[in-house]
C-alpha cells in the first residue's frame, strides 16, 4: 500500500503546487495549515457518503443547509432565499440557466443576455441546454454595458447575467442597473459571484468602494458563489442561490416512472460524494466570519501592493483597474507576456497567460489568494526578472507565412491527419507515454495559438485533449 501512495506522491510531484502562494491560478490556499487539515480529514470522512437521498444521509442535508444559510447571510439574502451546493462554480452556472430556460415552457427558442466577459460556463450551459447567447461587448472600462444589456433583451430572454467580479479582469459588472432592466421585463437576472463572492462582502465592510451586486440589488434573482475558491474549501464544492423557493423549483428533477428508486435530484449529479461537501462545511465553520473578514482584509492588502509594485514595472500595465483580487497586466509590446510567463514559471511562480480576444491583446491573468498576499514582495522581484528575460530575448516571433498559414486556416475544414500535422509543428504533440507531452516552455505554442482565430483555438485545444485523453492499457 505505501508503494502505492509513494507512487501517487511521485506523480504529484509534476503537478502545480496547491499550497505555498506560488500558484496564481486554478488553487485557492489560505495559508490556514489547520483549516486545511480539518478538510482534509472531513473529506476523508464523507468521500463514501451519498447526498444522492437526504433521508439515508441526513448529515449530508444538515451542513448543505447551514452552509446555504450562511451564503445567504453574507450575501444578503432575504429570509425566502434558498439554495444547493454543487459541485463547482460551472456546475452552479448550468444550473443557473437551465431552471432559467425550464421556467419558461413556452418560449420556444429562449435566449440569455451576456456581457461579452461573461465566465465562458455560460456559454458551456447555452450549448447544453439550446439557450441562444446573446453576447453583448463590454464597455471600454471592461464592465457590462447596462444599457446595451437592456437593450438586448426581448422577449424569448429567459435569463440576464453580470459577474461580481469577472474571471479575466477582476471588475464588477454594475449589477443594479442590469438587474432593474431584467426586473422591468419580468426576466430573471444572474449574478455570477463563483469568484469573488466570499471575498467582495467582506472588502465592502471594511470600507472599500464596490458597487452593489448581492440581493440587496431589487431584480437579482439568484446568484452563484464558490466555495472551493475564496472559502479555500477542498475543490468540488460551489453554491447556487435562488431569491425564492419557487425561482428554484425548475432546477429539482425527480423521475418516478422507471423500476428503481424514485430519482430526486436537487442539482445535475445524483449520487453525490459527501466528501467535497463534508470538507466545505467544516473549513467554512473553522475559519468563521471572523476569519473571512481577516483573510480578506489580508488578500486585499497583498492586492493593494502588488498593484502598486507593478505600477513601478514600466514594461507592464494593468489591463483594467480590478475590484477584487485578480488582474490582468498587458505589456508595452517590448517584450510578450508568454515568455514572461515562461519565466516566471521557470522562477517556481505560476501565472496565467489569456490569448488576444476581441481586438486586446493577450495579457497575463493574476488570482491572488490570502498565502500569496505575505509573498507579494517575492513575486514582484521574480516578475521584474522575468520581464527583463522577457525584453532582452523580445517578443516571440511567429514565421509571417506559418502566422498567414494560422491565420487562414478554417477549423471545419481541417482532418484529423491535418490536427495531428497542426499539433506537431505546434510542438503539442509528444509521447505521452513518456510523459513529454508539452514542451518546457510554452512560449512559441502560445504565440500561435494567440494568432488563430477563437474557433481554431478551440479546435485545436479539443483536438490536443483528444489525444491526451487516451487510456493507458497493459
Ligand atoms: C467568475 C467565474 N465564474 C465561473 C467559474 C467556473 O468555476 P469552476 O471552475 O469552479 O467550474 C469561474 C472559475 O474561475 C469564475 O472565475
Amino acid at each position: 500500500m505505501s508503494d502505492v501512495l509513494a507512487r501517487l506522491e511521485e506523480m504529484r510531484a509534476h503537478d502545480l503546487p496547491t499550497h505555498g502562494g506560488r500558484t496564481l491560478a486554478y488553487v485557492y490556499d489560505s495559508g490556514l495549515e489547520e483549516a486545511d487539515e480539518i478538510g482534509r480529514t472531513a473529506i476523508a470522512a464523507f468521500a463514501s457518503s451519498n447526498g444522492l437521498d437526504p433521508t439515508a444521509f441526513p448529515s449530508l442535508l444538515q451542513m448543505e443547509n447551514e452552509l446555504v444559510g450562511i451564503a445567504a447571510d453574507l450575501l444578503d439574502g432575504p429570509p425566502t432565499t434558498v439554495g444547493s451546493v454543487t459541485s463547482g462554480g460551472t456546475e452552479s452556472i448550468l444550473l443557473a440557466v437551465q431552471t432559467a430556460r425550464d421556467a419558461h415552457p413556452e418560449i420556444a427558442d429562449p435566449s440569455m443576455v451576456l456581457p461579452s466577459t461573461i465566465h465562458a460556463a455560460f456559454l458551456k450551459a447555452a450549448h447544453y441546454f439550446g439557450v441562444r447567447p446573446v453576447v453583448v461587448p463590454v464597455g471600454p472600462d471592461y464592465r457590462a454595458d447596462a444599457d446595451a444589456m437592456a437593450a438586448a433583451i426581448d422577449d424569448t430572454t429567459v435569463l440576464v447575467a453580470a459577474s461580481a467580479p469577472s474571471y479575466a479582469h477582476g471588475v464588477v459588472d454594475p449589477v443594479a442597473p442590469i438587474a432593474a432592466a431584467a426586473a422591468a421585463r419580468g426576466v430573471r437576472c444572474h449574478v455570477d459571484a463563483c469568484i469573488g463572492g466570499w471575498v467582495l462582502p467582506y472588502a465592502a465592510r471594511a470600507g472599500r468602494d464596490l458597487p452593489a451586486w448581492t440581493f440587496d440589488v431589487d431584480g437579482v434573482t439568484s446568484i452563484s458563489v464558490d466555495l472551493h475558491k475564496y472559502a479555500y474549501t477542498p475543490k468540488g464544492a460551489s453554491i447556487l442561490l435562488h431569491r425564492t423557493p419557487a425561482l428554484r423549483r425548475p432546477q429539482f428533477f425527480a423521475r418516478a416512472d422507471w423500476p428503481g428508486y424514485t430519482m430526486l435530484n436537487s442539482t445535475t449529479q445524483s449520487t453525490r460524494s459527501g466528501g467535497p461537501l463534508a470538507a466545505a462545511w467544516a473549513v467554512v465553520r473553522s475559519i468563521g466570519d471572523g476569519g473571512y473578514a481577516a483573510l480578506a482584509a489580508e488578500v486585499l492588502d497583498g492586492m493593494d501592493r502588488l498593484l502598486a509594485g507593478l505600477a513601478e514595472v514600466p514594461a507592464l500595465h494593468v489591463v483594467a483597474q480590478p475590484d477584487s483580487t485578480l488582474v490582468a497586466l498587458e505589456t508595452d509590446g517590448s517584450c510578450d507576456v508568454f515568455t514572461i510567463a515562461d519565466e516566471m514559471k521557470s522562477a517556481g511562480w505560476y501565472v496565467q497567460p489569456q490569448l488576444a480576444h476581441a481586438g486586446h491583446p493577450p495579457n497575463l491573468h493574476l488570482t491572488l489568494s490570502a498565502a500569496t498576499a505575505a509573498h507579494v514582495e517575492e513575486f514582484l522581484v521574480a516578475l521584474r526578472a522575468a520581464v527583463d528575460k522577457a525584453t532582452a530575448a523580445g517578443p516571440v516571433v511567429v514565421d509571417p507565412g506559418v502566422a498567414d498559414f494560422v491565420r487562414a486556416l478554417e477549423p471545419a475544414a481541417l482532418s484529423d491527419e491535418d490536427f495531428d500535422g497542426l499539433l506537431a509543428a505546434a510542438g503539442m504533440a509528444g509521447d505521452p507515454a513518456a510523459g513529454t507531452v508539452l514542451p518546457e516552455r510554452m512560449a512559441e505554442v502560445n504565440a500561435l495559438l494567440d494568432l488563430a482565430a477563437p474557433a481554431l483555438r478551440e479546435a485545436i485545444l479539443i483536438a490536443f485533449l483528444d489525444r491526451l485523453a487516451r487510456p493507458t492499457r497493459a
